[in-house]
């Protein structure tokens, strides 16, 4: 479509920002409470939190405290929270079997927000990196991260996120084929209501850098993730992964990083008119959490700005650090 326009001064394009009232009336796109997904980090104990230092205002969780946020959330109207386990590096192997482990920390968790009735959906990360001796989210043989051996594995740890009651999982491995596999196994045990979020246009990205922190798994990388995720510099690969994933059966994908890929979000929600997601990550956050500690930035400003770029991008959600904030902000 060519906008039309006449020629100024019959067209004054400044008309319609004069106002507040005129504004609002021209606005074209809004960031609402339910385009939020609420990224949490879990740990082992009971009522303790424990601080992220590249995350300023980000806490790991306790399970029974991971239940008082989600009832919070719920409260304030975020839709789904996503959990995202720190475990103990004693039960970090080379088979990653505690992926699957019915009564793993991510599991107990589900399960526990699940039986406190919270009306809520829970998301999940399927990937082995939390449970890798060597940090990475496929099984390693001889350095090389292998394919089909981890899709068997992410198979067995869907099957038990989905039992134990998650409403969407995120597969974000990046493994060939997952989707397609996870899909057959989730119809055949009788899962068919469960909810596939592709973390399908994955990038290599160094803004994953304080996850890393939070989740323990930075000092366990040996390498890096290149093999599995994506080259920064494409952005056709990235409509044919979503393409594939959509085949196999994701009901939603995701773009991720966000900000710095704003341009794929577009392209995918103008290819294929799905349901679309980006995913804020830790980097982000932490470069504007960072800036307005120093003053540099009015970081509120910022993280709304930031968040309604999304929506202009055409995403249909975000999953942000920022959701209990930006709910509260939006709630008044
Ligand atoms: C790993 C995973 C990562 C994130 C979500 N799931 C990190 C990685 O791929 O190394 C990053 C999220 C963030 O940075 O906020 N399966």
């Amino acid at each position: 479509m060519t906008p039309l326009v006449a020629p100024t001064p019959i067209a004054r394009l400044r008309r319609l920002r004069r106002t507040a009232q005129l504004r609002a009336l021209a606005q074209e796109n809004t960031i609402g409470v339910d385009d939020l997904i609420w990224p949490v980090f879990v740990m082992e104990g009971s009522d303790a939190t424990q601080s992220i230092p590249s995350m300023p205002g980000v806490e790991r969780l306790t399970i029974d405290r991971v239940v008082q946020a989600a009832t919070q959330a719920a409260s304030l109207g975020i839709p789904a929270i996503c959990i995202f386990p720190y475990i103990d590096p004693s039960l970090k192997t080379e088979l990653c079997e505690e992926a699957w482990s019915t009564d793993n920390l991510s599991n107990r968790c589900i399960s526990a927000i699940r039986d406190a009735g919270i009306e809520i959906a829970i998301m999940t990360d399927v990937a082995l990196d939390p449970y890798n001796a060597n940090g990475h989210d496929g099984v390693v043989r001889d350095g090389a991260i292998l394919n089909d051996e981890t899709v068997e594995a992410l198979v067995k740890m869907a099957l038990a996120q989905a039992e134990a009651g998650a409403d969407i999982l995120g597969p974000s491995d990046m493994m060939d084929g997952r989707i397609g596999a996870i899909r057959n196994a989730l119809e055949v045990e009788g899962h068919k209501d469960t909810a596939i979020m592709s973390y399908a246009a994955k990038y290599a990205s160094g803004f994953y850098g304080p996850f890393r922190d939070a989740v323990g798994a930075s000092g366990a990388l040996v390498g890096d993730k290149k093999t599995y995720q994506m080259n920064p510099a494409n952005s056709d690969e990235a409509l044919r992964l979503v393409a594939r994933d959509l085949q196999e059966g994701a009901d939603m994908v995701m773009v991720k990083p966000g900000l710095p890929y704003l341009d794929i979000c577009r392209r995918v929600k103008d290819q294929f008119g799905a349901p679309t997601y980006a995913y804020q990550v830790s980097g982000e956050y932490a470069m504007i959490m960072g800036a307005g500690a120093n003053g540099w930035i009015d970081d509120t400003q910022v993280m709304l700005e930031s968040l309604i770029a999304f929506k202009r991008a055409g995403c249909d959600g975000i999953l942000t650090y920022f959701a209990p904030r930006v709910a509260e902000l939006l709630n008044g």
